[in-house]
Parts: structure tokens; C-alpha cells; sequence
């Protein structure tokens, strides 16, 4: 047997001396072990900013045949071999090098034969395809018990366990089905659930990489990438709330939002041509009674597809009066900046961009062009600070107009004239680097650029909507989906992808509501809004030259159904927002699957048609054209029709009837809820009542207020209540009292009763 290898400890981080290169294991706390080797890429995560590591105590002991480095909660070894094998802290395994036979699918295939097949436009498993000395891929064993999800907006289902994806952000028009390896965002974590117990593995490294998910064998998964550090982290914790918990310590959390952005969101491409269709949509908002707060200006406001721009003739002379007008009636304007720069030398951004030399270059040394919406088009090269910084004072120009936020597009980023060559030189920070190298962290880093704008240039939590992302751009960004269909698969696709993005660490996340591309019916979009209710970023959008989907353009039923559910949307955005408040310390998705709140229960591991709202709502929307019920799946516990109160107790199937104005629903036994007071708009003034209904007569919750727009929270002006019921007496706190006026007068409503407390400032607490 080979002899182990010498090692050396700094810190934290024990450096083991292997024949051709070293591997280094990083404690950073107790359930989060970095491992690393150097393969001569230089630079920082794009992911993780800042110390992670924390003081922790471990032990490393030379067992003979291999090392073990213990914490609380794992426990590595690493063996004369290489491998590097997680357990959790009761020695169950984890994440395990894989030490059989690999099972390649075609043995005898070689390069020709392959180029050959992809001659017709099949595309042959990369697996065992690279070449390059700079590609490698790290071999886990895979139990035959062994649930895997994360990794994004992958499409497909909750569970990816046999499906192979690639990391690699892309703009397909085509419809997004379960083949598709590849989407906008690259977000290399993924979560297993190994004879149930729960990991997770973060692979932070930013170039083209591969994901086989027990395709090749269901053996082993494998993950590799084109060049790069060999450099993922393993990530612990006693359930899978922990580990997602951990995950999202690691590479940020979504900060709070301002409130308004989780209110209903109208758009199209096309409206923003003309002030009049713009005004025609807010009037029809108001006239069919739908609760609205903001619509969409796609890219047909700007002059020409500049960005930067806001086409004068337009909008009567002047946008920023309409967008104040707009402002008066309740609805904020978000208009979309992408990232290509129009090649026009009379044009000030671009003239300006070419000045400074902030565009990616050709490596002769020429700006690059290739061809977006404004035709010749120029890249800004976001990596560089300086970049950043110039694309955040251009910002202004929208902040001075009065806008609610900026919704970033084809930053992934696309290109109309064949893919962007690998060796475009683009920046990684300071230093020249390559399209390979910062192709999957562009729309991260322009994301983070517009962040930075609106933060400077509005007093407000910036409200930025990115499509292509890299892990932890949910610091910065809300993100959609991207260009789905109005088809019944991408309804429900809807599911798995918003619940695997909520534990890839976006929680705020949202599909076009309808469907973009294709023609939407009434039937899909009636259950679409219904499945949507709970979608943390709920908008409407649609194609040009689609079928019109806003609420009223198929008249009556579905009017009157979509308007039913928004208006249920305001009633849970207190709910909501309590959420997300929680979620800035617990890392927790708002919208989640059902693994996540019940990982011991195997019903629940590939469960793709119901979700979670936070622990207390279960919501199992219609997804198949035609259905008018279906069969719902309770797990433990008891649970409350949110329709008509009856009770059922978990762990069982139901048969639920949903005719096309229902939405199954169910709430937690003795959970109580937030119930916003019905509104139009989200208003920034404080509300002076408030409402809890509990779906029991014992309970309590935590809710949270503060002025939802800024953020004077973080000075403390946050009011925190704290609500309990027992045997129907209720008493409702203020353990945390910083922003006035709290409210007047809350109303519980229990099965049977209602009980009205109103502020009582001498005690600073609630009496009846
Ligand atoms: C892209 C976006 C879509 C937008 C269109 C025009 O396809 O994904 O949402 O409407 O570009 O800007």
C-alpha cells in the first residue's frame, strides 16, 4: 500500500503533499469543508464574498491507511489514493469518491465516430469526451436510496437523480423540456439525500462544467469542468433545512425586498412602444379591479434598443412625467437594460464605453461585435470594478426618470451571431482573462453592477431581475425563469424548477405567468395564476405577437378567477414577507418542496406536483389541461382545507375536487397567518391594522413590520410581535418596538371567534 502523504496545517486548512500536486482541506465551520486543489487557475469566487471561515475546532489522526479530520458535524478521509471521502458526524457516508469500474455507455466510440453522430444534431454525452488536459471530473458513489437536487433552473424534475446537465448559461428559444441540459444560470450545488441523509456539495468553479447525475451508471455521479480549480465544498447538517441553511451562509442570502416587489407584475413585449398602450394596460388594471404594482417596459421604450435610453417621441416628450403619473396610480415602471451596447459612434454609452476601453476585446485587440436587439453591439466587460461602477452611474438615468427597479436580460450573455469565441478577452477583476473563463459569471457581475446603481442612486432595497446568474447572485437579484411557452409542460415545470432554484439560494424567484412564447387559453392561464399565487415574483408576460393574456382578455370566467387569486395574493403578502424576513437569517426559500420541510419522509423525495410555502401552506395546483380534481399528498400531521376548514390528518392521499376556480390548499394545523387587508396597491404608508387567522385554537408565530422600502430596519426600525393562543385565549407582544406607529388594532380570527386587541402604549403590548 501506498504510504500516506505528508502533511502540513495552517489554521484551519491542512495541506496534504499527494506525488503530483497538493490537496488542501479547508475547515470553514463545522459542516462546511472546502476542498481544493490548485490546477493553476488564478482569481477569487465570484460566489462567496467575504471571511467564511470560522473559529472551529477539529482533530486530524493518521488511522493507519488513511487520515481522518473530524468536526461536530463531519468527518473526512483522505486516503494514500486521493480520495476524499465525507461522512456525516454518526459516520453514515455522505459524499464518497466512487472506486469501481467506470460504465462507459458507448466503450468503443472515438472522436470521429462522435463528431459524426453530432453531424445530425444529436449531441453525445461529454462524459467521455474530454480531452483537454485541463478537464477533469470528480467520481462520487451513488446509493441505490439516493435523492439529488439543486442546481438551479434546471428543467426537468425535483429530483435529478439519472438526468445529465451542463453549467454553460444559454438563451435556447426553443421549448425548455426535460432533455435540456443547459439554461441561463449556472448554479453548481446540489443536495443529496443518501439513505436519508442530507448534503450538499457546492462546485465553485465558474467554467463550461458538466453534471451526470447517475446517468452513466446509477453507480456514481460525476461532475467535471473544462478547466479550472478542482475546488467544491461539502456541506452538513442534521436536516436538509441545515445543509440549504449552510449553503446559503456560504454564498449569500436574498436581502429583504422591498414590499411592494411581491405584489402582481404586468407585462409584454411590446406595451412600452407607446405611452398610450402602457396607459391602456394601467387603466384596464383599474377598470377590471386587479391588484397591480408594477408593469414591465420591454425593450420597445428605449430609442432605438439603447440602452440608456428612453425614446422621447414615444411618451409625449416626456417618460419621467408618465412614469410619475404611473407612480400617482399605484404602478411602479420597471424597464429592462440589456447588456449589448449599441455599435453607433453618436450614441453617448457606446461612445463613452469606447473611450474609457470598457468592451471585451477580440485578442487582436479590437472591440468585439457581435449582433443583439440594437444589431452591432458592443459587451461591457462587467468582471472589472471600474466596469461595474460606470454600468451603476449609468443607472441613473433610470433613477432620475423614477423608476421601481431594472430587469436585466440576455446577459447570459447571448449572442445572435454565433456563440462569443472562448477567447474573447474579458476581465476577471483587474486581470485579463477569457469568454471561457467569465462567460457564466457575466449576468452575475452585471446583476451586481445594477445592484449597486439603484442602491446608489434611490434610497430604496434595490429591486434588480436578472435571467442568467451564477451562484449567489441572489445577493443582488431576483431572477425568472426566462422564455417558457404557454404550454401545460411548462406549468409544471414551474414546480420543480422555482422549488430547486429556492434551495440553490433563490428564493425570489418567478416563471412568466401564462407562458411567454406560444399562445396561452384561458384554461392554462386561469390555472396558471392559481399555481402562481405563491410564485415569489409573480408577473405576467408574454411574447409579442402571442395571444394576449392579460386578466381580461378572455372575458368572463377566467377574469373573474384571475382577479379572485391576486386579490388572495394580498391577503398572504404579510405571510410573505415574514418569509423572507426569516429567510435573511435562515437562508430558507419561500417557496419550497416538500423534501426540504420533510426529508424523513420517502413520499415526499420526487414530488413535483405540490410545494411548500414556508412550514404552514401546502398548495397542490392543477397542472394537466382538463383536471378537475386530483389526488393530494398530506404528510404528517393535521392538516386544514384553507377552503372550507375540514380536517384531515397526514400521511395519506385525498382525493381533492378543483373545479377550474379552485386551487387545492391546505394550511398546518394551529399555524397562524398574517392577513393583509385588501388593497390595490401596496402602499408605502404603514398599515394600521392587521389580521391573524388561526387554523386552530393553539399556536404562535413571529411577524415582522417595518416600513418595507428602505433600510432603516437595519438601525432597528423593525417591529417584531410576537402572537400565542392557548385554548383560544390569546396574547399578542411586541418583544421588538422600533418603527411607529405599530398597529392600532389587530384582529384575531380563531375557528369560532374573533378576538380584537387593540396598542396599549403604557404596556407596549395588545389587550382586548
Ligand atoms: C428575451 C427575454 C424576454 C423579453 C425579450 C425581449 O427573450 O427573455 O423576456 O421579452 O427578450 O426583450
Amino acid at each position: 500500500m501506498p504510504q500516506l502523504p505528508k502533511y502540513t496545517q495552517t489554521g484551519q486548512t491542512i495541506t496534504f503533499a499527494f506525488p503530483n500536486h497538493d490537496l488542501q482541506l479547508s475547515v470553514l465551520t463545522s459542516a462546511i469543508i472546502r476542498v481544493f486543489e490548485n490546477r493553476g487557475d488564478s482569481g477569487q469566487s465570484y460566489a462567496i464574498e467575504g471571511k467564511k471561515e470560522q473559529p472551529t475546532d477539529f482533530t486530524l489522526k493518521d488511522v493507519g491507511d488513511h487520515y481522518e479530520l473530524t468536526t461536530a458535524d463531519l468527518l473526512v478521509k483522505v486516503d494514500s489514493d486521493q480520495h476524499v471521502d465525507i461522512y456525516d458526524a454518526a459516520g453514515n457516508p455522505l459524499a464518497v469518491d466512487y472506486r469501481g469500474k467506470r460504465q462507459l455507455l458507448d466503450k468503443g466510440v472515438d472522436k470521429v465516430h462522435e463528431r459524426l453522430v453530432e453531424a445530425e444534431g444529436h449531441s453525445v454525452s461529454s462524459s467521455t469526451t474530454g480531452a483537454d488536459s485541463s478537464y477533469f471530473q470528480v467520481v462520487k458513489s451513488l446509493a441505490a436510496d439516493e435523492h439529488l437536487y439543486g442546481l438551479g433552473d434546471k428543467t426537468g424534475y425535483l429530483d435529478k437523480r439519472g438526468f445529465e446537465y451542463d453549467n454553460w448559461n444559454t438563451d435556447n428559444p426553443a421549448p425548455q423540456m426535460e432533455n435540456f441540459t443547459k439554461l441561463y444560470k449556472s448554479i453548481p450545488v446540489m443536495y443529496g439525500l443518501k439513505n436519508g441523509h442530507p448534503y450538499g456539495l457546492f462546485f465553485d468553479n465558474p467554467y463550461k462544467s458538466h453534471f451526470d447525475m447517475g446517468k452513466e451508471s446509477p453507480n456514481y455521479y460525476f461532475y467535471s469542468a473544462v478547466d479550472g480549480n478542482l475546488d467544491y465544498y461539502v456541506l452538513g447538517g442534521k436536516t436538509l433545512k441545515d445543509v440549504v441553511s449552510n449553503y446559503t451562509y456560504l454564498t449569500g442570502r436574498v436581502p429583504l425586498p422591498q414590499k411592494w416587489t411581491l405584489g402582481y407584475q404586468q407585462s409584454r413585449w411590446g406595451y412600452s412602444a407607446s405611452q398610450q398602450e402602457v396607459q391602456e394596460i394601467a387603466d384596464g388594471l383599474k377598470k377590471y379591479d386587479i391588484p397591480c404594482d408594477a408593469i414591465h417596459f420591454d425593450v420597445d421604450y428605449m430609442r432605438g434598443y439603447r440602452v440608456f435610453t428612453w425614446d422621447k417621441d414615444k411618451y409625449q416628450g416626456d417618460p419621467k412625467k408618465f412614469v410619475t403619473s404611473l407612480k400617482e396610480q399605484g404602478i411602479k415602471a420597471i424597464p429592462i437594460i440589456d447588456p449589448g451596447v449599441k455599435k453607433d459612434p453618436d450614441y453617448d454609452v457606446y461612445a463613452d464605453g469606447i473611450k474609457k476601453g470598457y468592451f471585451v476585446k477580440s485578442p487582436d485587440g479590437k472591440v468585439y461585435i457581435n449582433k443583439v436587439w440594437p444589431g452591432d453591439s458592443a459587451f461591457p466587460d462587467f468582471g472589472r470594478p471600474e466596469v461595474r461602477q460606470w454600468w451603476a452611474h449609468n443607472d441613473k438615468f433610470l433613477t432620475d426618470i423614477g423608476v421601481g427597479g431594472i430587469w436585466n436580460d440576455m446577459n447570459e450573455p447571448a449572442s445572435f451571431e454565433g456563440p462569443i469565441p472562448d477567447d474573447v478577452v474579458f476581465s476577471d477583476q483587474d486581470k485579463p482573462s477569457t469568454h471561457k473563463k467569465m462567460h457564466n459569471v457575466y449576468g452575475h457581475n452585471m446583476a451586481k453592477a445594477t445592484y449597486d446603481g439603484l442602491k446608489k442612486y434611490q434610497d430604496k432595497r434595490p429591486y434588480v431581475i436578472t435571467r442568467a446568474a451564477y451562484a449567489g447572485t441572489q445577493k443582488y437579484s431576483t431572477v425568472w425563469t426566462g422564455d417558457n411557452r404557454s404550454i401545460w409542460p411548462h406549468i409544471q415545470m414551474m414546480i420543480p424548477q422555482l422549488c430547486n432554484l429556492g434551495m440553490s439560494g433563490f428564493s425570489f424567484a418567478g416563471t412568466d405567468i401564462g407562458g411567454f412564447g406560444s399562445d396561452t387559453n384561458a384554461e392554462l392561464l386561469t390555472r396558471w395564476i392559481e399555481a402562481a399565487v405563491f410564485s415569489p415574483l409573480m408577473r405576467n408576460h408574454a411574447a409579442m405577437g402571442t395571444r394576449h393574456q392579460e386578466p381580461w382578455s378572455f372575458g368572463e370566467p377566467t377574469l373573474s378567477i384571475y382577479r379572485k387569486f391576486v386579490k388572495l395574493r394580498y391577503r398572504f403578502i404579510p405571510y410573505l414577507y415574514d418569509l423572507f424576513e426569516k429567510g435573511t437569517k435562515s437562508g430558507l426559500p419561500v417557496m419550497r418542496p416538500l423534501v426540504l420541510n420533510y426529508d424523513n419522509d420517502p413520499r415526499v423525495r420526487d414530488l413535483n406536483d405540490e410545494f411548500m410555502v414556508g412550514d404552514s401552506v401546502l398548495v397542490a395546483p392543477i397542472v394537466e389541461k382538463s383536471k378537475t380534481k386530483r389526488l393530494v399528498y398530506l404528510p404528517a400531521g393535521d392538516w386544514v382545507d384553507f377552503w372550507n376548514n375540514r380536517q384531515y390528518t397526514g400521511n395519506q392521499d385525498i382525493v381533492v375536487n378543483a373545479p377550474l376556480d379552485k386551487l387545492p390548499l391546505f394550511i398546518k394545523k394551529d399555524a397562524i397567518l398574517p392577513w393583509g387587508n385588501p388593497v390595490d396597491h401596496i402602499s408605502d404608508e404603514p398599515d394600521k391594522t392587521m389580521t391573524f387567522k388561526v387554523f386552530g385554537d393553539q399556536g404562535s408565530y413571529d411577524h415582522y413590520q417595518d416600513d418595507g422600502t428602505d433600510f432603516k430596519y437595519q438601525d432597528g426600525e423593525f417591529n417584531h410581535y410576537t402572537l400565542s393562543v392557548n385554548a383560544g385565549q390569546v396574547s399578542i407582544q411586541l418583544p421588538h418596538h422600533g418603527f411607529n406607529p405599530a398597529y392600532e388594532k389587530i384582529t384575531v380570527e380563531l375557528p369560532d371567534k374573533q378576538v380584537v386587541l387593540s396598542y396599549d402604549a403604557a404596556s407596549n403590548s395588545y389587550r382586548e
